[in-house]
């Protein structure tokens, strides 16, 4: 089939690449010409793990194009697909413009009938939306279409190539035969739905997730003060299949660019129907806090950080990925410079992303993880990057001023850091220096 991708960020550009891997005619689309450039010179605007591969080869069969003229993609194209940004507002609804615009260039280039589909994840009621700015702006006939993505940064290529399911959201069932169709070489876990459900699919579908993470960071914020290890607490609870082991990773809690902005759009959505949506409520503020437990863990031990030297390893929002969209590591590092500290930051790939959110004289930017360690009063690990795992732990202690080491995603096993003498504090585990004594001294 014959497809346009509207808007070539992390869930366009790979969903377009992969829909030409499958055989079909994908054009992808982008305001910003600088990205469509770049695609064209054969170069990737985004880090995605063999993304570049497969541009390559389907740019090589003539089935991958790139260009920021919307009207000749969709003129030369039987299926539309938006997946242009929908980023919070600062009340946490989800900023609309960009895909109203796009609905606009669409409509206005409508040549003849198209399916046009929204890949963006858009409020309930977005796609009538859509479809009335489209009529406004085309007398031809069309149809609309949700088709949420689930695609996680770092695996996006495998996630779509192998979706768990894909949901199909129409009113129209020759709309939803085609894109069964289009669909069909990925899975045939194809479910079709309403549009206003499939758009509530996903809102749901993000929050249940988020939740699992707030709610075993506030089981391993418990497992801290009851001496219980919050790693074998969910490996025990993920046998259980109501429950499902994933996501149940204790750490410093989740950034990105769909989990804090969808949790908050879809508290926003319940509250535009008079629903409090407390439960949500609660897992977002959890996970505001569970980052500045770094910060607490520092003070425990080295007291004041004024002037002192704190080595950050890991600045995007997860492995894997160069986003920084609302990392962890922004706010935490923006508190540890209000507190008077000088930061050695590193990260393989997301620096430059990074300096571009924060950027302060008192950060060094370092080019390898041993250089941010060198002389520092405590190093934070606050992104599982595999490198890190792979670091000599007695060089590491050596390399410190302090041998103190917050392990803000739990990746060393405690018996190998205690051989090497680390102060050494994890999220949730009991061999931590941060059990609290009293509840050890009570239970005694
Ligand atoms: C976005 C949303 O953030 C996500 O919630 C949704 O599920 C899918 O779309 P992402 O790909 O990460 O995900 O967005 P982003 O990286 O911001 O990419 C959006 C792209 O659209 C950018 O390249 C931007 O230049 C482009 N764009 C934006 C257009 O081409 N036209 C516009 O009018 C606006
Ligand atoms: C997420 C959803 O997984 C995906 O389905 C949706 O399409 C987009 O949003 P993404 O944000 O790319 O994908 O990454 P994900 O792997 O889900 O991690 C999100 C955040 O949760 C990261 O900050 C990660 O560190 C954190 N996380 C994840 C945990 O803290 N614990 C876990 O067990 C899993």
């Amino acid at each position: 089939m014959k497809i346009a991708v509207i808007g070539t960020g992390y869930v366009g550009l790979v969903s377009g690449v992969c829909f030409s891997e499958i055989g079909n005619q994908v054009i992808c689309v982008d305001n910003n010409p600088s990205k469509v450039e770049m695609l064209e010179r054969g170069e990737v605007p985004i880090y995605e793990p063999g993304l570049k591969e497969l541009i390559d080869k389907n740019k090589t069969a003539g089935r991958l194009s790139f260009t920021f003229d919307t009207t000749y993609a969709v003129q030369n194209s039987d299926i539309v697909l938006l997946a242009v940004g929908t980023p919070s507002l600062p009340n946490g609804e989800a900023n609309l413009s960009y895909i109203e615009q796009a609905a606009k260039e669409v409509g206005t280039a409508l040549n003849g009938f198209k399916i046009i589909a929204t890949k963006s994840t858009v409020p309930v009621g977005t796609n009538e939306h859509i479809e009335r700015i489209i009529k406004l702006n085309s007398s031809h006939s069309f149809s609309i279409a949700s088709i949420p993505e689930f695609l996680r940064e770092g695996s996006a290529i495998h996630d779509t190539m192998n979706p768990d399911r894909i949901v199909l959201g129409s009113a129209n069932q020759e709309t939803l035969n085609t894109l069964i169709e289009l669909h069909k070489p990925l899975t045939s876990n194809i479910i079709t739905t309403d549009i206003r459900s499939a758009e509530m699919i996903k809102y749901a579908s993000n929050a249940f997730l988020a939740t699992k993470i707030s709610f075993i960071n506030e089981i391993a914020n418990i497992c801290e003060k009851v001496g219980a290890d919050v790693t074998r607490v969910a490996e025990g609870m993920g046998y259980d299949r109501r429950i499902g082991g994933s996501f149940l990773q204790a750490g410093i809690g989740y950034g990105g660019s769909c989990f804090p902005k969808d949790t908050q759009a879809l508290i926003q959505i319940a509250g535009n129907v008079d629903y409090e949506f407390k439960l949500l409520k609660s897992v977002v503020e959890v996970n505001k806090d569970q980052r500045f437990n770094i910060i607490r863990k520092l003070h425990d031990a080295l007291g004041s950080l004024s002037g002192k030297k704190i080595a950050i390893w890991g600045l995007a929002f997860k492995p894997n990925t160069d986003d920084v969209r609302d990392a962890p590591a922004i706010e935490i590092i923006q508190e540890l410079i209000k507190l008077g500290a000088k930061v050695n930051a590193y990260d393989p790939v997301a620096t430059a992303n990074f300096q571009r959110e924060v950027n302060h004289d008192h950060i060094y930017w370092c080019n390898d993880p041993l250089e941010a360690a060198m002389g520092s009063d405590a190093l934070c690990l606050l992104t599982e990057w595999p490198e890190f795992a792979e670091i000599e732990l007695p060089h590491l202690a050596s390399i410190l001023a302090r041998p103190v080491l917050i392990d803000g995603r739990n990746v060393y096993n405690p018996d190998k850091v205690k051989e090497a003498e680390f102060i050494y504090y994890s999220v949730g585990r009991p061999h931590s220096a941060n059990i609290s004594d009293s509840y050890t001294e009570a239970m005694s």
